[in-house]
């Protein structure tokens, strides 16, 4: 009993240290946009992700240029060329929806590209070889 009320104390000692600090994460919100989100994740493997982009594929087409009425051209986006691999990560995760205001298709861009079998890494990996194919 005792060892645990002295457990405790550090825990709450811990608990409101972290609080001291601001929350721990307050700063992050002030992060400058270009800091280097990628110090979060590794660099994927663009060889697996050629293998992986047969998803990605089926709209936006073997050489990422976009198929009509599907996906779009990313092989020149702004958008892409802006985003840390970090970024890229997240947004594929969540996908465009066509509601959404950045959506300028009108075309949905499914979670995962409609492919909820891909992992992070995989993820990466096909982010590490869009890279390759940006114009
Ligand atoms: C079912 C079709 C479909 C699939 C599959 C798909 N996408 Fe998309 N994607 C879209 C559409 C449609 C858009 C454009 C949405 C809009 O109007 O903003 C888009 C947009 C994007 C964009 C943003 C481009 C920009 O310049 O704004 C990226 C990056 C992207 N997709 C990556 C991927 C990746 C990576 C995969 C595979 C994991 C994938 N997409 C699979 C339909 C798809």
């Amino acid at each position: 009993m005792r060892k645990f009320m002295i457990l405790f104390g550090f825990v709450l000692i811990a608990a409101i240290m972290l609080a001291g600090c601001g929350g721990g994460n307050a700063p992050a919100a002030d992060e400058p946009a270009n800091q280097p989100a990628d110090s979060t994740v590794s660099a994927g493997d663009p060889a697996a992700g050629e293998a992986l982009f047969v998803t990605c594929a089926a709209c936006h087409g073997a050489d990422g240029k976009g198929l009509p009425n599907l996906g779009k051209d990313f092989t020149s986006s702004e958008f892409v060329r802006s985003q840390s691999d970090a970024e890229m990560l997240a947004f594929i995760k969540v996908g465009r929806p066509s509601g959404d205001p950045a959506n300028d298709t009108g075309v949905d861009m499914p979670p995962k590209g409609g492919n909820p079998a891909l992992s992070d890494e995989d993820i990466l990996d096909i982010v590490a070889y869009i890279r390759t194919i940006m114009e």
